[in-house]
């Protein structure tokens, strides 16, 4: 409820107002965080230009008329120290314990959030790419769905296009059960591999697969039950790495590129009709403005390749199409690859011209930053061939078990600890870096029970857990009232207030390494609250309550925090 920079910021511009006038009740009051206070306003330095004063002098007039919950300091050239007073923090924290939200408040109006996430491409190793793509889409979902907003998953398989003629072809060659059984297993790069092999080989074979791409584009009744068996096999297999990572996808969300096969021909026709498409050197292009090529030339954006196909660009013309009208999207999210950035832009351009991207309507690529190996090339198996996603998963699951080897549990409970660790290993790992950066995969680094690491945080969680324990607290009954006595309770409880502002930062920006840093800061100011103040051994009553009620706060927001993130914490680790 209340954001402890956003009370300040409202503070100081009621100041302004008073002491300049009016005309100052909007400016910008620059909080930042400060090492010698709690926050430091630095907005008199800004304005002392523009009112002619010495900064400081703006800043002890601010300070005269600033009426805080706290105390404030002029320092150095102008800036204002900000305090809290610790009643003031003690209650703000107090009304978190009683609030089930924790302070985030619901988007409104509640918006409509399409989000394009994870997309493999069948007969196609799913790969490490796909899996960030996968998790960090997931963890907006989740956050946009918390926020209280309308979420639209789409899940834009690649299950379309010419190669789909030669893969057919090789079911019928190989028998329906032995390409099943293939696909099922996640093989299906090698499936791949040995049609492309037959269809550069065989001439026989090369005639078969290109007339099948002819009755599939037909919409053949047999060619299409092949397709199905084909595809069905293939989405089987994403949905073990769905299941075992605990992401929300489901079938429902599979809007694959197939869904617009329908659509396409009357995307180009309308947009030829309207002049926003025109042919050059046979194809039609859309030629959105400010892309130039080489030599400035304009750059086409394609939707129907000279031979008459459709592509990428067409299909996703549909999409925008698809997304706006008929989901009704107010804030349109493509989670994919940096490396596609340039295809996002020139979409976006191009369906702004067509009208189809509307003003009210926001479209953000959320551009999804390369996974890298030790060798600082994209993540491969030692032998350079692509890794598959399961066996990866397994891995981490096997490693994470090798670090909570000391521990004494029995084999069913350290299985289960050791797939949340593994998963939260590597989904924080995806997460806890900025979207668009680049990381390099290291089992060692993203396992490790210090530093900003998935374990780490579910260690702390599983740490407060066993305080309760101990004492024999129900972690669920209620504590507090919260009162402070130690700067590490203030500390703590200043930080537990800045989690539903991150929460909604998240969501405006897509940017979860955010919630990352703000879990990894909370549980480095418990540690050092629970070092400095026993809770169970505590001096009194009053203090002993007024501790678990931080504890407990502290374990609500950790655990909330990792669900918005899609992981889970074991009770115990
Ligand atoms: N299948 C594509 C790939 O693997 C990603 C699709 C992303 N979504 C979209 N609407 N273009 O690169």
């Amino acid at each position: 409820m209340t954001d402890p920079q956003l009370v300040l910021a409202e503070r100081v511009q009621q100041a302004l107002a008073t002491a300049f006038g009016q005309e100052y009740a909007a400016e910008d009051p620059l909080i930042r965080p400060s090492q010698f206070a709690d926050y430091q306003a630095n907005v008199a330095m800004s304005l002392a230009k523009r009112l002619r004063r010495a900064p400081r002098d703006v800043a002890q007039e601010i300070a005269a008329n600033l009426d805080l919950p706290g105390t404030v300091e002029v320092s150095g050239p102008g800036f204002l120290n900000l305090r809290f007073h610790d009643t003031w923090i003690a209650a703000e924290a107090g009304a978190l314990l009683t609030d089930d939200r924790l302070g985030v408040a619901r988007e409104l109006p509640s918006k409509t959030v399409v989000v394009d996430y994870s997309a493999p491409n069948a007969a196609k190793e799913m790969h490490v790419g796909h899996l960030r793509t996968t998790v960090v889409g997931d963890a907006l979902v989740r956050v946009q769905e918390h926020l209280g907003n309308r979420v639209v998953r789409q899940n834009h398989l690649g299950d379309w296009g010419t190669p789909f003629g030669m893969l057919i072809e090789h079911l019928l060659d190989i028998g329906e059960e032995a390409a099943v059984a293939q696909l099922e297993a996640g093989n299906g790069n090698d499936y791949y591999q040995a049609a492309r092999a037959k269809f550069d080989a065989d001439a026989e074979f090369n005639r078969r697969a290109r007339a099948r791409v002819v009755t599939l584009q037909a919409e053949d009744p047999e060619t299409m039950r092949l397709w199905r068996i084909f595809m069905d096999a293939t989405v089987r297999y994403f949905n073990k790495v769905y299941t075992q990572l605990g992401v929300t996808l489901t079938d429902d969300d599979i809007a694959g590129e197939s869904m617009y096969n329908h659509a396409l021909a009357q995307v180009c026709d309308e947009l030829q009709e309207r002049g926003i498409a025109e042919i050059s050197d046979g194809a039609l292009c859309v030629f959105p403005p400010g892309f130039t090529g080489r030599e400035g030339a304009p750059l086409p954006f394609m939707i129907r390749k000279s031979d008459g196909g459709y592509g990428y660009a067409t299909t996703d013309m549909a999409t925008m199409r698809y997304r706006v009208q008929d989901l009704k999207a107010d804030r349109l999210l493509y989670v994919i690859g940096v490396t596609q950035s340039l295809h996002m832009q020139m979409l976006f351009a191009s369906a702004k011209m067509a009208g189809w991207l509307p003003d009210h309507v926001s479209a953000e690529h959320v551009q999804i930053g390369s996974v890298l190996g030790s060798d600082g090339k994209m993540f491969k198996t030692r032998a350079g061939k692509s890794i598959k996603l399961l066996e990866l998963l397994d891995e981490a699951e096997t490693r994470a078990a090798a670090v909570l080897a000391d521990r004494e549990y029995d084999e069913a409970t350290r299985t289960e600890i050791a797939h949340a660790v593994g998963m939260g290993a590597v989904k924080y790992a995806d997460l806890s870096v900025s979207h668009d950066s680049e990381y390099v995969f290291d089992f060692d680094r993203m396992l490790a029970l210090t530093g900003n690491t998935g374990p780490y945080l579910q260690y702390a969680t599983a740490r407060i857990r066993s305080i309760f324990r101990r004492g024999e607290y129900d972690p669920a009954a209620s504590y507090g009232p919260i009162v402070i006595t130690h700067p590490a309770e203030r500390a703590l409880a200043l930080e537990l207030l800045g989690f539903a502002p991150v929460v909604a930062e998240v969501g405006a920006r897509n940017e979860p390494h955010r919630l990352c840093a703000y879990l990894f800061d909370l549980a480095s100011a418990f540690t050092t609250f629970f070092e400095n103040c026993p809770v169970l051994k505590a001096d009194s009553e009053e203090e002993r309550q007024s501790r678990l009620a931080l504890s407990q706060l502290t374990l609500r927001v950790l655990l909330q925090g990792l669900d918005l993130l899609g992981i889970t914490a074991p009770e115990r680790m």
